[in-house]
């Protein structure tokens, strides 16, 4: 399909502004409208590189302001809306879950509304030409499985914790407007991911961290809990590859069948750093055990072969590969990490823009 003109939204966020980068490479003349909020994990310093490309348009708010969202989808016409926006960290949503329902569920449905009245031409009874909603959802909708078998797109969802329940939820809603008004959707699943300007709260940048300031590496309960790691560019690549080429109504499974304990992520990153830093003091001596995640989903792993097979997506970076490329960028970019650890970088929207 054809697609030029895209509204993102939480593309100030780890993964969404990874996908802006790979889009704004990849094609010269796309045009990306990105909705971001700016909650904690919104960081306006992952896109500084492009205050000045006219292709990449920034919009401080909320998924769930409808009156924002239609004046942008009228203003702008996106060929496809791809939804990242999110509250995205599992330890969060145990403390909070309700802020996981007004942004993940009533967030993500007011957006679905939002284009259907754009999209749908009551009259005509049909959708007009060249549209898509893609959701990005997780594989952890899934649950969690045993030492056998994978996630495949016909798994029954089966969320543990409120923050994959929330996307469930949203995934459901998704399918509902799919289902109920033949709106042409698409809702993408991935493992975790890792790579550059991922938020200091989730294991990879945190282990980065606070090795390189010897602090402790905290690891919940036994440390053989297994997830299926994928760098984030292969993400961003399948991203692209549905939204262009999925069938409307259908879901797609990514991940790299790249399944590591916790404990082999932590000593690898151990590893790497005391040989690029030579320094000593980042020992295994760190790890420190800590009290496990209330409802810790054990292993999760995806098959990615619907993807494969329709859209000719597979990943590309090998685990080595990535993380070597992971670990270069946080030391290539200790003032990003101090600006994120000290909270300097909420200042940074200020400083850009209040003179706009
Ligand atoms: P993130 O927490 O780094 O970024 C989320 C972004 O969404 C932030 O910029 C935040 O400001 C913005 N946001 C939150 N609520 C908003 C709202 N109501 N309106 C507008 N913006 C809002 O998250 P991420 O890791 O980049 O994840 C992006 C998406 O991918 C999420 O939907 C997440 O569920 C999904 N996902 C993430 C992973 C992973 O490993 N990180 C894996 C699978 C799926
Ligand atoms: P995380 O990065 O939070 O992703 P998710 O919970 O979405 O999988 O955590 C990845 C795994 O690492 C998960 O099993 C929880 C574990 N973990 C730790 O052991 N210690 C930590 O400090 C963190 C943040 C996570």
């Amino acid at each position: 399909m054809e697609m030029k003109t895209f509204l993102v939204t939480g593309c100030a966020g780890f993964i969404g502004s990874n996908f802006v980068h790979y889009m704004l490479e990849k094609y010269p003349d796309v045009r990306l409208v990105n909705l971001d909020k700016l909650t904690y994990a919104g960081n306006l310093e992952n896109l500084a590189d492009l205050e000045n490309d006219p292709r990449h348009t920034f919009v401080q708010g909320d998924i769930g302001d409808a009156a924002l969202v239609a004046a942008l989808l009228d203003q702008y016409d996106p060929d496809c809306v791809i939804n990242f926006a999110a509250e995205s960290h599992v330890d969060r949503s145990i403390s909070d879950p309700g802020l996981f329902v007004k942004n993940n569920v009533e967030g993500t449905v007011n957006l679905l509304q939002c284009c259907k009245n754009a999209w749908y031409d009551a009259d005509a009874k049909a959708w007009r030409a060249g549209k898509k909603f893609l959701q990005v959802s997780t594989d952890e909708v899934y649950g969690a499985l045993g030492p056998e078998g994978f996630f495949t797109e016909t798994t029954p969802l089966c969320p543990h914790s409120p923050y994959s329940a929330s996307k469930a939820g949203s995934d459901l809603f998704v399918m509902a407007f799919h289902d109920t008004y033949g709106m042409p959707v698409n809702i993408t699943r991935c493992s975790n991911n890792y790579g550059p300007y991922q938020f200091p709260e989730k294991l990879i940048p945190l282990l980065i961290n606070n090795a390189k300031h010897h602090k402790a590496l905290p690891v919940y309960g036994d440390g053989l809990q297994v997830r299926d790691w994928l760098y984030v560019m292969d993400h961003c690549k399948a991203i692209d590859m549905v939204a262009r080429g999925g069938k409307p109504g259908e879901v797609y499974n990514i991940g790299g069948h790249n399944e590591r304990p916790n404990l082999f992520i932590v000593k690898t990153v151990i590893a790497q750093l005391h040989e690029r830093l030579g320094d000593d003091a980042i020992s295994e001596d760190l790890i420190t055990h800590v009290a496990d995640r209330l409802g810790h989903d054990r292993r999760y792993g995806i098959d990615p072969t619907k993807i494969k097979n329709d859209l000719g997506w597979y990943p590309e970076t090998p685990f080595e590969k990535g993380i070597v490329l992971t670990i270069d960028w946080y030391l290539a970019h200790e003032e990003w990490m101090a600006h994120v650890t000290s909270g300097d970088y909420q200042k940074y929207y200020e400083q850009m823009y209040k003179n706009r």
